[in-house]
C-alpha cells in the first residue's frame, strides 16, 4: 500500500490516497479514479501535457525509477529532463524531478505529485 499525496494550486487541499501495490496502474489512472485534474491529452507518453513533479517520502530506497523511451522524449522535448538525469536514473537509481503521470506506474512507495 502507498501513500500518493497530490497538490496543486488547481485544487482547494491536497488529497493523499491509498494505491495498492502490484496494481501496476499508472499516475494518471490513479489520479482519475480519485477525480484529480491532472492534465492530460494523448494518455500515450507522446504530448507531454501530464508533466507532474515526484518526490519520493519514503526512506527506503525509490523504486519507480525507469522511464520509458516516449516519456524521455516528451520529457526532453518539454524541457522537464535532461540527458545527465536520464543517466543518474539509469545508472545511478537517481528518480528525476518531472515524470509523465500517464507513463509512471504506481509502486509500492509514498510520493508527493506536484501538478
Ligand atoms: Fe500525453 Fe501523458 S497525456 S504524455
Amino acid at each position: 500500500m502507498a501513500n500518493v499525496t497530490f497538490t496543486s494550486p488547481a485544487m482547494k487541499k491536497d488529497l493523499t490516497v491509498y494505491a495498492i501495490a502490484g496494481d501496476n496502474g499508472t499516475l494518471l489512472a490513479l489520479a482519475q479514479a480519485n477525480q484529480v485534474p491532472v492534465h492530460f491529452e494523448c494518455e500515450n507518453g507522446e504530448c507531454g501535457s501530464c508533466a507532474v513533479q515526484v518526490s519520493v517520502l519514503s526512506d527506503k530506497t525509490p523504486m519507480a525509477i525507469s522511464l520509458t523511451e516516449k516519456e524521455k522524449t516528451a520529457l526532453k522535448l518539454a524541457g522537464k529532463i535532461t540527458q545527465a538525469q536520464i543517466t543518474d536514473a539509469e545508472v545511478n537509481d537517481m528518480p528525476p524531478p518531472w515524470r509523465l503521470a500517464c507513463q509512471y506506474i504506481v509502486r509500492d512507495e509514498d510520493i508527493l505529485v506536484k501538478f
